[in-house]
């Protein structure tokens, strides 16, 4: 063997966090309005591109006319609607409209797609409403018809069942239609839903998308962003109460950090109740007053935004008792959610003046932990003006090498500093047609992610930046799990964080490697399962002597998981197990041999006792 790997599981030297592997997400790269939102319908409320006239992402279909309508609203926050205008009168014709979805809409076989929208018609309009779900050549997968569509809006839900001949596909769109003596006449419809498979019940949390991140087994999900959360001017930032309660009552507001609408259909609750259902819980980023064309609220200016972020924090927190907590209870989720951190901005390092360190990140600090002292404060760059209980750092680098260096980053960091939440990271080498990276880009995230189990008393956890991405629009170069409207893929940076959120104990057991140069980092459970993680960037194997002290017995088997191939290989849409692991086992014991394969990530569970 040219490698020798000891282990010494009688002894621990930090343990595990709760948080040591989680997730961000905020909506760039569609990742949230026409990703993690189950509903497949683009431009819901007809105010995308600037209202554009017809709105976008809706047209006509058979004997009619389509335009965007401000006449009759729906309600102050949604005036605008779809304006039907019915111009035959054939009755075996068909008029109406069609949305033709983010990028196309998923249709799978036996799937059954909650619809749900607002309308009104003309009086005397005749025949029902009916709802497809079709082809964009026009077979059709599924069919139901809404009646009583009169003159005052209101609202009709109905379900499309797909039956066992629909094709799982994307090249669908959502019709809308009415037959009859019609012509003259007019419909109007707003705030236009139809939710494909969604994860639970409640939260609209589209089902492969969640289930993808929870199977990671996160211990945290930090919402809602990034730069999202920031806006590129304050009128576009995330404004949380603008995006809670009834859907029809929501603004929606233009994602101007990544350049599409947001509804805000999948709002604040919905960001918790994703972290709550993958197992995990939220890490808060509220708004502090700097949005990234450089503005930062001055001063005098920033107690409204403290406030707001005082109430976000009861939203999440408090009791039915509270006015925020009442709120969220009435919005379907009357117990509060666990809550231990609160971030203040994001990525504040990028404001040219010092006022984060000045008087925002202490206005905000001081509000936080005197209403709710047990909160951590995570500060979003380096202060020296208050106390930081953590620090958020985040690496990016699209070179393997350069971002493999970092996995010794925290193993001199001040053991009496702020705690470290490595809130983004990622080696930016997605190519130009696949917004997903390489496994050697994955390997190198390995090598830095076992450097901060390794320093696990000093870095509470971490997050691959950014979750999630469209394929066929993106905006970041380099993303974990990639999806279109049917389905979705991990490329191996999601496979390596995986394996880590799967294969990693509670307590972190000494572990030294020598001779070829390998990353590894070994952790153990109470029962005395202990894993052993190895990165080999190699391009040969490396056979390697393992040596595990400190038990009374080794397990004479050990289950091996294995992610290796070509380095450059990255996963697709139409290709998405190019790179995955695989799993076997394999002879183990207080000594024997293994050979690390040529760039691999190899986790051996071995039983001790
Ligand atoms: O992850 C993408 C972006 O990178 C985040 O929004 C921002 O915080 C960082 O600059």
């Amino acid at each position: 063997p040219s490698a020798t790997l000891d282990v010494d599981v009688a002894h621990t030297t930090s343990a595990v966090n709760d948080y040591q592997f989680g997730h961000i997400v905020e909506d760039i790269n569609h990742s949230v309005e026409g990703g993690l939102s189950a509903n497949v319908v683009r431009n819901s409320t007809m105010k995308e591109n600037g209202n554009a006239n017809p709105p976008s992402h809706w047209s006509a279909v058979g004997g009619g006319t389509i335009s965007g309508d401000d006449a009759t609203p729906l309600n102050p926050a949604n005036a605008r609607s779809l304006r039907i205008d019915v111009t035959d009168d054939d009755p075996a014709q068909r008029a109406g409209a069609a949305n033709s979805g983010f990028y196309g809409i998923g249709v799978r076989p036996n799937t059954a797609y909650q619809v749900s929208f607002w309308a009104r018609a003309s009086a005397g309009l005749t025949g029902p409403l009916t709802l497809s779900l079709e082809s964009t050549a026009g077979a059709v997968h599924a069919e139901t018809t809404v009646t009583g569509v009169a003159p005052e809006w209101r609202e009709f839900t109905a379900t499309l069942n797909t039956g066992a001949s629909a094709p799982v596909s994307t090249d669908n769109r959502f019709v809308v239609t009415t037959t009859g003596h019609n012509a003259g006449k007019s419909v109007w419809l707003n705030v236009v839903r139809v939710l494909g498979p969604t994860f639970a019940p409640t939260g609209g949390i589209r089902k492969d998308l969640q289930q993808k991140l929870a199977d990671t087994k996160p211990g945290f999900i930090r919402v809602p962003g990034g730069n999202y959360l920031e806006g590129v001017v304050l009128e576009n930032r995330f404004k949380w109460k603008e995006t809670i309660g009834k859907v029809e009552d929501r603004p929606g507001h233009q994602n101007d950090a990544w350049g599409y609408w947001s509804t805000d259909q999948f709002g604040l609750l919905s960001y918790l109740e994703m972290a709550e259902q993958a197992g995990a819980e939220p890490i808060l980023g509220v708004f502090a007053g700097y949005t990234l064309n450089g503005q930062a609220v001055p001063q005098d200016q920033l107690a409204p935004y403290v406030q707001e972020a005082l109430d976000q924090i009861e939203y999440v927190i408090g009791d039915v008792s509270t006015p925020w907590g009442a709120k969220r209870a009435e919005d379907g989720h009357p117990e509060p959610f666990p809550l231990k951190y609160v971030e203040i901005g994001n990525e504040d390092w990028f404001d040219p003046t010092p006022s984060y360190n000045t008087y925002r990140y202490p206005m905000f600090y001081d509000a936080i932990k005197a209403r709710y002292p047990h909160l951590q404060i995570i500060a979003s760059m380096g202060v020296t003006s208050r106390p930081m209980d953590v620090i958020d750092d985040h690496y990016y680098n699209g070179n393997p090498d350069a971002f493999a260096a970092l996995g010794s980053r925290y193993d001199s960091a001040d053991r009496n500093g702020p705690k470290v939440l490595v809130g983004e990271y990622g080696v930016t080498n997605g190519s130009g047609s696949n917004p997903t990276g390489t496994l050697s880009g994955a390997l190198a995230e390995a090598v830095f992610l076992a450097g901060t189990v390794r320093n696990s008393d000093v870095v509470l956890g971490s997050a691959y930046a950014p979750a999630l991405t469209s394929v066929d629009k993106w905006q970041w170069s380099s993303n974990m799990i990639g999806f279109n409207a049917v389905s979705s893929y991990g490329s191996p940076s999601y496979h390596v964080v995986k394996m880590f959120g799967e294969g990693t104990g509670d307590h972190v057991v000494p572990s030294t490697l020598t001779g070829t140069k390998l990353d590894q980092v070994a952790t153990r459970e109470a029962d005395g399962t202990v894993y052993l993680t190895v990165v080999n960037r190699h391009a040969a194997p490396v056979e390697t002597q393992v040596n595990v002290k400190g038990a009374r017995t080794v397990g004479s088997k050990a289950a091996v998981k294995t992610l290796t191939g070509d380095p450059n290989a990255r996963n697709s849409i139409t290709a998405p197990d190019t790179v995955a692991p695989t799993e076997s086992q394999v002879k183990a014991g207080r000594s024997f041999v293994h050979t690390f394969p040529a760039n691999s990530m190899t986790v051996l569970t071995l039983t001790t006792k």
